[in-house]
């Protein structure tokens, strides 16, 4: 059976297609800006850790795909790239995405191996989810990684789970993924579908 992220990156990529404009809101150490980037849409990632964005730099290079990297406050994109790191906070993202959406992703949580405290909060959160909800083309997707062991994930995760289940339906399709047998706090997946325009 498909993990969770596993199941992410499958319904992500049915509705991607190439120049496509689609969003890693939580960059981290690159893996799914990567998968992105190899379905060779134009992928804004975003992280407010450096680190995050060397790592994913690094990664995209092993690829063999080059991308530009931003510091905050400084938006205009180099034209050679259609990856683009972005060292800002996702809750950001209207102010360098300006095209229409297709798919996004987050995978929430910290960083493995960094500092545990620089974690996604539910008030960003939902507002990366409200702006690409709006931004997002009808037929496009949203996944959301819900990680939720680590202090401060459960409040997120209700945050998350609330925001979610309260989209209209005539609008929106929204399902979840998730290991139901196993012990301790396993990470699901919550996917949302834009339907039509509210
Ligand atoms: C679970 S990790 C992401 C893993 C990543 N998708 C990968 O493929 O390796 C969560 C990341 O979210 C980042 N993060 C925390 N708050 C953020 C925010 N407001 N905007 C963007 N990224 C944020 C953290 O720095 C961390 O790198």
């Amino acid at each position: 059976m498909l993990k969770p992220l596993e199941m992410a990156h499958e319904l992500l990529a049915e509705v991607i297609n190439p120049k496509d404009v689609v969003v890693d809101a939580t960059m981290g150490n690159g893996y799914d800006t990567l998968f992105l980037a190899m379905l060779q849409a134009e992928v804004y990632a975003f992280d407010i850790q450096k680190t995050a964005l060397e790592m994913t730099e690094k990664r995209l290079n092993q690829a063999g795909i080059l991308s530009d990297f931003l510091e905050e406050g400084r938006k205009e994109l180099a034209s050679h790239s259609t990856v683009h790191l972005i060292h800002s906070g996702h809750e950001t993202v209207g102010q360098y995405v300006k095209k229409p959406v297709t798919a996004a992703i987050f995978n929430l949580g910290y960083l493995p191996k960094a500092d545990k405290k620089l974690i996604t909060r539910p008030e960003t959160t939902l507002t990366a989810l409200s702006a690409l909800a709006k931004q997002l083309k009808v037929g496009g997707r949203i996944a959301v990684m819900v990680y939720y062991g680590h202090e401060g994930g459960e409040a997120e995760k209700t945050a998350v789970v609330n925001w979610v289940t309260s989209l209209p339906q005539e609008c929106w399709e929204v399902m979840s993924y998730a290991p139901l047998n196993q012990i301790h706090t396993p990470p699901f997946l919550i996917v949302l579908e834009k339907r039509k325009e509210a």
